[in-house]
């Protein structure tokens, strides 16, 4: 199984490269941040207080997303043709790391690898204003996007820590075409196990 975590700051092109990924080895996919937006969507009493802090670019309650990740886990590891999941957007938080690694291992699997694109702030403003003047979506404007890089710089970037502990994390340069960065995400994934 190759379960991966694709991980980086808001705007980096996790989204963007996910869909290549999952084309490519096979993957079940998982992005707490379009699942949360379906719940908004449908006008749920999660979407609602989900809308609450996604307009104000925090983060929602750990508890929220583990309950929404563990029930896709266990629908999708049942699927015979599944080769493992990529994971966008989850782990956000060492809790959510924690309890990641214990629900993977409760139907006999584990994380292979944390993959990181690395992008320069600056750039990642202007991806997500440049995008903003087209999506629906709330949080991408200039006011929100501070916050985002915020709860980013205090809360998520410590989960890379988490996997270099356990030796699975690994780094690329996220600038470049969409094609570079998914050849550089492939020269690093064949490495994990
Ligand atoms: P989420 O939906 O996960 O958003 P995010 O992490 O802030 O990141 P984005 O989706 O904006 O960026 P991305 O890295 O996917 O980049 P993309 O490929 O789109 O989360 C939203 C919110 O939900 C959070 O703020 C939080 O409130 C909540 N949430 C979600 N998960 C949570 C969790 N686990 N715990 C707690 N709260 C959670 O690319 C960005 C733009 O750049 C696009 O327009 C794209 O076309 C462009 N682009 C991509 N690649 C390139 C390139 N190589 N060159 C130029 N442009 C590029
Ligand atoms: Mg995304």
């Amino acid at each position: 199984m190759l379960n991966i975590v694709i991980f980086g700051p808001p705007g980096a092109g996790k989204g963007t490269q996910s869909s290549r990924l999952v084309e490519r080895y096979h993957l079940e996919y998982i992005s707490t941040g379009d699942a949360l937006r379906i719940e908004i969507a449908t006008g749920s009493e999660l979407g609602l207080e989900a809308k609450r802090l996604i307009d104000q670019g925090q983060l929602v309650p750990d508890q929220m997303v583990i309950d929404i990740v563990q029930k896709v886990i266990i629908a999708k590891q049942s699927n015979p043709a599944s080769k493992g999941i990529l994971f966008d957007g989850f782990p956000r938080t060492v809790k959510q790391a924690t309890v990641l690694d214990q629900m993977l291992a409760k139907v006999n699997a584990s994380m292979s690898c944390m993959v990181s694109l690395n992008v320069p702030e600056k750039d990642l403003i202007s991806r997500i204003l440049m995008r903003g003047k087209t999506s629906s979506r709330s949080d991408d404007n200039e006011v929100i996007i501070a916050s985002r890089l915020d709860e980013y710089a205090k809360k998520t970037a410590p989960v890379a820590a988490y996997y270099k502990s356990q030796n699975k994390y690994k780094e690329i340069n996220g600038l470049g075409t969409i094609d570079e960065i998914t050849s550089r995400l492939i020269e690093v994934i064949e490495d994990c196990n």
